[in-house]
């Protein structure tokens, strides 16, 4: 792994235009999407990051062809897929690789595909994925690290499922088994986040027949044959969130890229703090309202359209800098927490207990040494650093590389002082 690291002079005077690329957790459904079907397709607005490579590496070992058109763009040939096993070595870098196994599935009637094992915030398990798979009829043995499913008879067949929560991954695992699964599907108590809408748009285009989008119910009528096709993805909300973050820290600095409608209980959240925005008639989001006038909230993470747990810890630094004291509750992954420690590194006064964290108003940062736990963890710890006196070392930087495109070039270009240096360890 890259030990990389920024080196932050903080509180530099930032102004200009952070802009938001294409959604990272709306590509890779997609991508592996394409594995379901032969045929050629052209995938655009597709972020430059490190999981995307992951990916195409991924999709490669399984015999699809990926060539990158331009930085965000790609051209995916499937002629078939070679070889049904998503092996360990692969999976392993990213737990959202797990999402070929319904695709495989679709497309071979049998597939082999290492369990991702735990991460930094939690043990995030796979058995909503494989409980669906089983009610379309796949046989599931887990042996040696690896589930293997075998599809009986030959082919998927609908019927009625209901997840025991709206795990994102399930939802879009088992929504891409079932498109050309034989009857009807129905799958109750889905995720609904813009990144499942975006995917069952996509499927759409190609032909498939799922209906209730957005809706917490889907029904899928499964279809002989699909039709690839050309798709550009949505803009991503989390790194929005974040810029918007940056946004408020920053006076000067605006966002271009952002849907509110994707951003709903986050922007009320804001709201509530004592943001107030406006967007101009080009789509360019504007702080209007100052720093220092902003005041405490609680927060509580909830699948969407509830306050999405990958902003969670962003919204945590901008707590500490609003007057009064600010509550956290972590709902979705156990141990997600990991930034709080470095950011009271840096100054905050950050209390926890279970999945709960007391942020209480400090007047600033100060530079510090630390180290990203997670992607966005890492995220909060550099708006931390950008807003610290002093110089701040944020290590373990390939996390930030996994999810923000240029992160310290858009930085620089707007006026930070960032450079990203070898990790001293
Ligand atoms: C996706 C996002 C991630 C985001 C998360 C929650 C991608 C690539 N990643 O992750 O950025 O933080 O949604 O919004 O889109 N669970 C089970 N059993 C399962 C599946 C999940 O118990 O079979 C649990 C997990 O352990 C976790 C919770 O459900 O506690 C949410 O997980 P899930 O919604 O599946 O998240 P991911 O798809 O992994």
């Amino acid at each position: 792994m890259g030990v990389g690291a920024f080196k932050i002079r903080g509180n530099k005077k930032l102004s200009g235009i952070l802009e938001v690329e294409g959604s990272k957790n709306g590509s890779l459904p997609i991508f592996v999407a394409t594995l379901i079907e032969k045929g050629t397709y052209i995938l655009r607005n597709i972020p430059n990051l490190m999981d995307i490579r992951t990916l195409i590496k991924l999709l490669e070992s399984l015999g699809l062809e990926v060539e990158q058109l331009d930085k965000h763009s790609y051209k995916i040939v499937n002629n078939g897929i070679k070889n049904i096993e998503a092996s360990y070595e692969l999976v392993k870098k990213m737990r959202a690789s797990f999402l070929v196994m319904g695709p495989i599935l679709a497309h071979c009637g049998e597939a082999k595909v290492s369990l991702p094992g735990g991460c930094a915030i939690g043990a995030r398990p796979v058995d909503l994925h494989l409980k669906g798979f089983e009610a379309l009829g796949t046989e599931i043995t887990i042996e040696h690290g690896y589930v293997y499913g075998k599809v009986k008879d030959g082919k998927l067949k609908g019927d009625k499922i209901i997840l025991d929560f709206p795990s994102v991954g399930a939802t879009e695992n088992i929504i891409m088994a079932a498109v050309k699964a034989e009857g009807v599907t129905i799958i109750e108590n889905v995720a609904r986040e813009p990144e499942i809408d975006d995917l069952c748009h996509f499927l759409n285009k190609m032909g498939a027949k799922i209906e209730g989008i957005g809706e917490g119910k889907l029904t899928i009528t499964g279809v002989d044959k699909l039709y690839p096709c050309e798709y550009e993805i949505i803009p991503d909300r989390i790194v929005a969130g974040t810029f918007i973050i940056a946004a408020v820290m920053f006076e000067g600095v605006k966002v271009k890229g952002v849907r509110t409608e994707h951003l709903e209980s986050f922007l009320m959240k804001l709201q509530e703090m004592g943001v107030t925005y406006h967007i101009d008639e080009n789509g360019l989001f504007e702080v209007t309202s100052k720093l220092e006038d902003l005041k405490g909230v609680k927060v509580k993470t909830m699948p969407h359209p509830g306050f999405p747990t990958d902003l969670q810890s962003p919204i945590m630094t901008l707590m500490c800098l609003a007057k009064g004291s600010s509550e956290i509750t972590e709902t979705i992954f156990e141990n997600r927490f990991m930034h709080v420690p470095e950011l009271n590194r840096m100054g905050a006064e950050i209390t926890t207990e279970k999945n709960i964290a007391v942020i209480k108003g400090i007047d600033k940062f100060s530079s510090a040494q630390v180290m990203s736990s997670d992607l966005r963890a890492g995220a909060a710890l550099v708006l931390a650093a950008l807003k610290s006196e002093g110089e701040s070392t944020v290590n373990r930087i390939y996390h930030i590389d996994r999810g923000y495109e240029d992160l310290e070039i858009k930085l620089r270009n707007i006026g930070a002082d960032i450079e990203r240096v070898k990790e001293e360890i």
